[in-house]
């Protein structure tokens, strides 16, 4: 490949040089109607989750940054279920083509191929089942064929290749072919640099290659790999690009499973505290989904689980054991030893030590949530405060509110949810009863230990409980002389 002439100018690339990097002449090709067998699971294996994503779903953000003219995934297995997730992922030119019976990799291409368009000229194939696929590795694909071999294919050496498929190098050291583990010789098997299953190849001769596949090997199938031997037969180099273990690997049992999840972990993680400025006590008992956003200065105690798109402001604190799902938590909050779903926290809020924020919690600027509270579908005011040992839902509650030490709102009838309101600077007291629908006035009171049926007025103090009775030296008068 020529360097670069840095003293031209260059107004705009000629078509060559386009050939370095991914344009609209590109496909791209998703292989991902396998069952997966060996998942041993009722649920298609590109629908499994990694750190919060599908499988399929990952290739796709690899494949998003790039700028090809056209993506198409095959699908087959539980069709419907991997369809509507791939239209989920939002990618510009997606759709999906059949592969009824899955008669192996190279039959999966086949059925693509018709549905490419007019200006392909490039097609990528990737498996669906490589989630730690990265944007730079497909890069080195095109820079590899460099406008000048028809074809690349990236491999990794392995310190342990069983289940690749193995490239088979000539004595020159270009690759020759592909041979499956089941269909290679004993010398074939000890060959440690396995294939990824990605290839970047010129449409003419990949339409060509597919036409004259065979299944005469160990599965029966029409193995995509087949196309390598193909193309070498008819004099095509294909350019070998060696990337680590650690972005190619495909995930074919629940153990691979459990290994991706943690890399991709780790990355994430990486990221947070090398380039954001997150404090991580303990990475080992962090689990962060790899949509979830941590800002500056943020810290995560040991045993916090945060996923689908949880974000934590600068300079939060979270955890220990926090699990927060699709949360919002402000800056400066705190939340400790909490479970919770679909909350916001707002700045500076305290939440726990052992809360149960559920769905449509939105706790405002300066609030506090403490020991032992569940809340459910609430909005609360700045500094208000819910400390200990309650049950809030279906709750409006204004600023400045007190709602003290075992207040439940009493919202189902057995049939029906009602609704709470209590105003700003109101003061529920302890153990009070709120039997829904029912208003606590701006500043009103509830007395401790009431069952309040009835709206109480702005200022008022309602009290709604039995008066107690006393009766003297009750004990020295009974029978048995207690
Ligand atoms: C494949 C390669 C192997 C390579 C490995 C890399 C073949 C024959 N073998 O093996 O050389 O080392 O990937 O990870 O290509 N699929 C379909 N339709 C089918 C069969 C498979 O869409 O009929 C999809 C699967 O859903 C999966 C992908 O193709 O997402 C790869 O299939 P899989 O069975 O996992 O292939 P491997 O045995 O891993
Ligand atoms: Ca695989």
């Amino acid at each position: 490949m020529p360097a670069p002439d840095q003293t031209a100018p260059t107004p705009s690339l000629p078509d060559d040089d386009a050939h370095h990097e991914a344009a609209g002449d590109v496909a791209v090709v998703v292989l991902a109607a396998g069952k997966g067998t060996r998942f041993r699971s009722d649920l298609a294996k590109v629908l499994h989750r990694a750190a919060g994503r599908t499988l399929v779903h990952h290739v796709l953000e690899a494949v998003r940054p790039l700028d090809v003219g056209q993506v198409v995934v095959v699908v087959g297995h539980q069709a419907d279920e991997v369809g509507a997730e791939v239209e989920a992922a939002g990618l510009d030119g997606l759709s999906t083509v059949a592969q009824v019976d899955q008669r192996g990799t190279g039959h999966a291409v086949q059925q693509a191929m018709p549905a490419l368009a007019e200006g392909i000229r490039r097609v990528l194939i990737l498996p669906g089942d490589t989630p730690l696929l990265t944007p730079d590795a497909l890069r080195g694909l095109f820079t590899a064929t460099g406008g000048e071999v028809p074809a690349s294919m990236l491999t990794t050496v392995f310190d342990d290749p069983t289940g690749y498929g193995r490239v088979i190098r000539s004595a020159d050291g270009s690759v020759d072919r592909v041979v499956e583990q089941r269909d290679a010789t004993p010398d074939e098997l000890e060959v440690r640099e396995g294939n990824a299953g990605m290839y970047l190849v010129d449409r003419g001769l990949l339409d060509d290659a597919l036409t004259r596949l065979g299944d005469d090997n160990a599965q029966g199938e029409l193995y995509l790999t087949d196309i390598v031997g193909i193309l070498r037969g008819d004099g095509h180099a294909i350019a070998p690009v060696v990337a680590p273990e650690s972005v190619i690997a495909g995930v074919n049992d629940r153990a691979q499973l459990a290994a991706a999840a943690a890399v991709l972990r780790e990355r994430h993680l990486d990221h947070l505290l090398r380039e954001v400025g997150v404090t991580v006590v303990d990475p080992v008992t962090t689990h962060l989904d790899v949509d979830v956003e941590v800002a500056r200065d943020a810290v995560l105690l040991p045993g916090t689980i945060l996923e689908r798109g949880t974000r934590i402001g600068e300079r939060a604190v979270v955890g220990p054991n926090c699990h927060l799902t699709a949360c919002d938590v402000g800056p400066d909050a705190t939340v400790h030893s909490t479970r919770a779903q679909d909350a916001v926290v707002g700045e500076g809020a305290e939440v726990g030590p052992f809360a149960h924020l559920r769905p449509g919690t939105r706790l405002g600027v300066a609030t506090k949530v403490g020991a032992y509270v569940e809340t459910k579908n609430v909005q609360v005011g700045e500094r208000s405060k819910i400390p200990h040992l309650a049950y809030v839902g279906d709750t409006r509650i204004g600023t400045g509110v007190n709602v003290a030490c075992g207040v439940i709102t009493v919202n189902y009838d057995g049939r029906n949810k009602h609704r709470t309101t209590i105003e700003d600077d109101a003061f529920v007291g302890c153990d009070t009863m709120l039997v829904a629908p029912v208003t606590i006035g701006r500043g009103a009171y509830t007395a401790a230990g009431s069952t309040i049926t009835d709206d109480v007025p702005p200022g008022s103090l309602a009290i709604a409980r039995s008066r107690q009775v006393v009766k003297e030296d009750w004990v020295a008068r009974q029978d048995d002389g207690r």
